[in-house]
């Protein structure tokens, strides 16, 4: 009986998305990939990856060790397109505006230096390289006023942005799709980097960018300073012949949360595990990083052709595992109702292309920023801008930097009590807890561990830390 009630329940919750999708403007497409994963999230545990059903992916190529001749590199750079993700809510540090808006190397924001390094690589490579933001309804006015300042960056008929699609947050019980009068853009979200697919296609670009001549796209999140055009690897990858390749990183033992890829025994092909996949009992597999030794950077080459041939073999719907995300309405204010939201990574997308390969990058390739301990570390002296605007670690061995939560986590609370970043250069790790500001510059040595006093306090001293 109460399957049969739930199962009651999902339809109409479904038709209520879909009506109100349609009603706002959603294409018959979006509504359509929607309408399948939605209809997964009636079978919870049912995407689990099973440990015994993969081989892990111990020897894939190595970027420092190919050898790939420069003029064929800088042909295939000249024939890539470079794409930004830009789209998500960054409400881990408490945004409510696109991330890659923050000032990171004194004034310069992250739009600042990935527009840098492309204008850089265009001149080294005598390159066409246009540069492309997937942005949501939340980041798209602010990027595009922002970009307004550099009116060389479009190149020939192509656009800055391509805008990708929007979904109801559901009710966590009903799984109705939410209603927020007091601000109803609340009731949206974007579905999750994995729509990249569905809008490339669903916006034309796709189209647009394969008419220009451009065969391949290397896509990474916007706030990886990282992933900067790479002659080497779009070389490497136009001469895999491969229709999909991911980089992956070395783990560490502090790498523990990212998904990693494996091979399928079933039939040898490369796919992606993320945590939702891996059931609870086997996370100490996934966390292995002797057994698992690689991550996924979510840096990826996608050949475009490729792409589109897939997606029209799979009418737009590619059936990647569905990730369910548990937030408030209102990520700002845990008091608000709970709400799933429907995601899709990106990185998913290698289970669906025969063929694809993973290849090793460095470390360097990977610096994303998801917490504001990440921010500080390349706010401060233990990275610099090197002459292709690329961020480069000015230390061996980054810091381990771990603020206390309560006053830091959210970039206004940071904001004010880190008004000058501290010197990290010489530093192991630094531990806040409690409250602490930092009005005036301060250098780090070593380890140092701030303790929690139980009040505000300033940092007086001149040095923390010791060696
Ligand atoms: P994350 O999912 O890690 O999201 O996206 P986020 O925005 O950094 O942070 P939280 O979880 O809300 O705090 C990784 C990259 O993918 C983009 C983000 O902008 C970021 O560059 N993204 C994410 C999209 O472009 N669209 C999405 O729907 C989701």
């Amino acid at each position: 009986g109460s399957r049969l009630a739930r199962v009651g329940v999902m339809t109409s919750g479904l038709e209520r998305a879909r009506q109100k999708m349609l009603d706002a403007g959603a294409s018959a497409a979006a509504v359509d990939v929607f309408t399948h994963y939605y209809q997964q999230l009636g079978q919870p545990g049912g995407g689990y990856i099973r440990e015994d059903s993969l081989e892990p992916l111990t020897d894939p190529p190595r970027l420092a060790s190919i050898d790939i001749d420069p003029d064929a590199a800088a042909d295939a750079l000249s024939r890539t397109a470079i794409i930004k993700l830009n789209g998500g809510l960054g409400t881990s540090m408490g945004l409510d505006g696109p991330k890659t808006l923050l000032p990171v190397r004194g004034r310069k924001t992250f739009l600042d230096i990935l527009v840098a390094q492309v204008l850089r690589a265009r001149e080294r490579y005598n390159a066409r390289l246009p540069l492309i933001f997937m942005n949501s309804f939340r980041t798209r006015e602010a990027t595009l006023a922002y970009l307004e300042r550099y009116d060389d960056l479009a190149v020939g008929g192509l656009p800055v942005d391509f805008l990708q699609g929007f979904e109801p947050k559901l009710t966590k019980d009903t799984l109705e799709p939410i209603e927020w009068p007091a601000d109803p853009d609340l009731e949206w979200c974007p579905p999750g980097h994995g729509d990249i697919y569905t809008s490339l296609v669903g916006t034309g670009l796709l189209d647009q960018l394969l008419h220009e001549g451009f065969r391949y796209a290397s896509i990474a999140n916007g706030d990886n300073l990282g992933a900067g055009p790479n002659a080497t690897l779009a070389g490497w990858f136009a001469q895999s012949g491969a229709p999909y390749a991911a980089e992956v990183c070395p783990r560490t033992p502090n790498d523990r949360k990212g998904g990693h890829l494996a091979i399928r025994k079933s039939d040898g092909q490369l796919i992606l595990r993320d945590t939702a996949q891996t059931a609870p009992e086997e996370m100490e597999f996934f966390t292995d990083e002797y057994r698992h030794p690689y991550f996924h950077a979510n840096n990826l080459w996608v050949d475009l052709a490729a792409l589109q041939r897939l997606m029209a073999e799979r009418n737009n719907v590619l059936g990647l595992p569905l990730i369910r995300n548990e937030k408030n309405v209102d990520p700002s204010d845990k008091s608000t109702p709970e709400v799933i939201q429907m995601e899709i990574a990106m990185g998913a997308a290698i289970e669906v292309f025969p063929g694809a390969q993973a290849i090793a990058v460095e470390r360097d390739r990977f610096l994303p920023v998801k917490t504001t301990n990440e921010l500080m570390l390349v706010r401060s002296d233990a990275f610099a801008l090197d002459g292709d605007a690329r961020l480069c670690a000015t230390t061996e061995r980054l810091p381990a930097v771990s603020l206390d939560k309560r006053f830091y986590a959210l970039l206004p609370d940071f904001d004010r009590r880190v008004e000058y970043v501290p010197s990290l250069r010489e530093a192991r790790s630094l531990t806040v807890n409690g409250d602490w500001t930092f009005s005036d510059p301060v250098t780090v040595i070593g380890d140092a561990v701030l303790p929690d006093e139980g009040e505000p306090r300033v940092i007086e001293d001149e040095a923390i830390g010791r060696r």
